[in-house]
């Protein structure tokens, strides 16, 4: 027998062939940082389409690509990447598709790191963007450039809910030579399918409602395959593939995604339902409300309004800071959180969070006011929801 250091080294109690009793009910977690080979050829082989090294490929990280494909891309030619976060994903992309003097048009309402992103870091390698208000498509036409390789946006944005017209992004972007990037992680492949209307690529950040158990960070990119291969590899380079563990959970976390993103939907339409009805609600920002400002176009991307999105935001009928905290320390279920997509119904307060850098005038322009507050709608038994903001309403007025 070897010595105990090399002897715990070397005796696996879970060699390969052991397990091969049959299909593992889950699918299991591979956190190896390489896959080891005894010949040569066998060497040779890994390289070209086994497991190397961490970085490089993952047992976990392949198989929530391939699941992610299902999801966006069921009848399309695509494949998917896994990346360490939504916005590795999205500074993945652009990096490996952009160079030096290209142009990158983008909706004006994005999340807010993505504007830094684009700004700060594309900016300084001379790549420059420009900011339009998407739901404008003149003010997108002349906003195109001869150098124009992009044209990104969300597809509903945060926190003021625009839609954007995918078909007729489309036809801009093809027109212009330009690639549509749109990011879904609003709505998530169970409420629309961006490359299935045209678009060239969709990110998600699988952070939020696709994980929806708030504690996996991930992103992903779905495409052709030549485009993913591209941003693959520049993934590569900045370190960016997923790790396997949180790749692991997520696989899991898809298994029950549509039934509580479903949910999710689901419960929004029927709360933004109820808030159509309350005076101290002065504005409903849900696709699915007839007072909805871009309700003809939701009707145009959407067949059924509780399978939009489980995003929302509502103005109150006040901007008085005591009185909004009043009514959030009421609620019993809802509460505060910096994120979205969970399964429990938080909400986010826009002008102190995601736009507290952008000037009073140019937010409320946007429609962002201090009396705006963002809500991700959760799995609830939606009665409960519905009471939870009825009851508290009263601290508002
Ligand atoms: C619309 C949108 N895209 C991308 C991201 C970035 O995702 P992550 O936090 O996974 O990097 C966020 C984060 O909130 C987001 O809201």
């Amino acid at each position: 027998m070897a010595y105990i250091q090399t002897d715990v080294l070397y005796t696996r109690e879970y060699r390969d062939d052991a397990i091969n009793m049959g299909k593992a009910e889950s699918f299991p977690y591979y956190p190896a940082t390489a896959f080891g080979a005894t010949a040569f050829e066998e060497i040779k082989t890994a390289y070209r389409q086994g497991y190397t090294y961490i970085r490089t490929n993952n047992p976990d990280r392949d198989v929530l690509a391939g699941l992610m494909t299902r999801l966006e891309a069921p009848e399309l030619e695509a494949a998917s990447t896994v990346l360490s976060s939504g916005m590795a994903a999205i500074t993945a992309t652009a990096a490996a598709l952009l160079k030096s003097g290209d142009h990158i048009l983008s909706n004006r309402c994005l999340y807010g790191e993505t504007i830094e992103l684009f700004d700060f870091l594309f900016g300084k390698f001379g790549v420059e963007t420009t900011y339009v208000d998407m739901a404008d498509l003149d003010a997108v036409r002349a906003a195109v450039r001869p150098n124009t390789k992009m044209i990104y946006t969300e597809i509903c944005a945060n926190p003021t809910i625009d839609l954007v017209d995918l078909p007729e992004l489309v036809k801009i972007s093809k027109e212009a030579g330009a690639l549509l990037v749109v990011d879904n992680t609003f709505c998530s492949p169970l409420s629309i399918r961006p490359l299935e209307w045209g678009a060239d690529i969709v990110i998600n950040s699988l952070t939020k409602f696709l994980s929806g158990h708030s504690d996996i960070l991930l992103g992903c990119v779905t495409a052709r395959p030549e485009l993913v291969e591209k941003i693959y590899e520049f993934s590569l380079f900045m370190g960016s593939p997923a790790d396997p563990f949180p790749a692991f959970q997520m696989i899991r976390a898809l298994e029950s995604a549509p039934m509580r993103i479903e949910r999710q939907m689901s419960n929004a339409a029927k709360l933004a339902a109820y808030f159509e009805t309350d005076p101290r609600i002065v504005k409903v920002n849900h696709p699915s409300v007839n007072s909805f400002r871009q309700r003809d176009l939701a009707k145009k991307l959407w067949k059924d309004d509780e399978k939009i999105t489980g995003m929302m935001s509502v103005e109150f009928c006040t901007e008085d800071d005591a009185k909004i905290d009043a009514f959030m320390k009421q609620l019993k279920y809802v509460h505060y959180a910096p994120t979205l997509g969970g399964m429990r119904t938080t909400m986010s307060h826009p002008v102190t969070s995601s736009h507290n850098t952008t000037p009073d005038d140019v937010r409320r322009a946007m429609g962002i006011t201090p009396a705006l507050m963002r809500i991700s709608v959760g799995i609830e038994d939606i009665d409960d929801l519905i009471e939870d903001f009825r009851q508290a309403m009263s601290e508002l007025e």
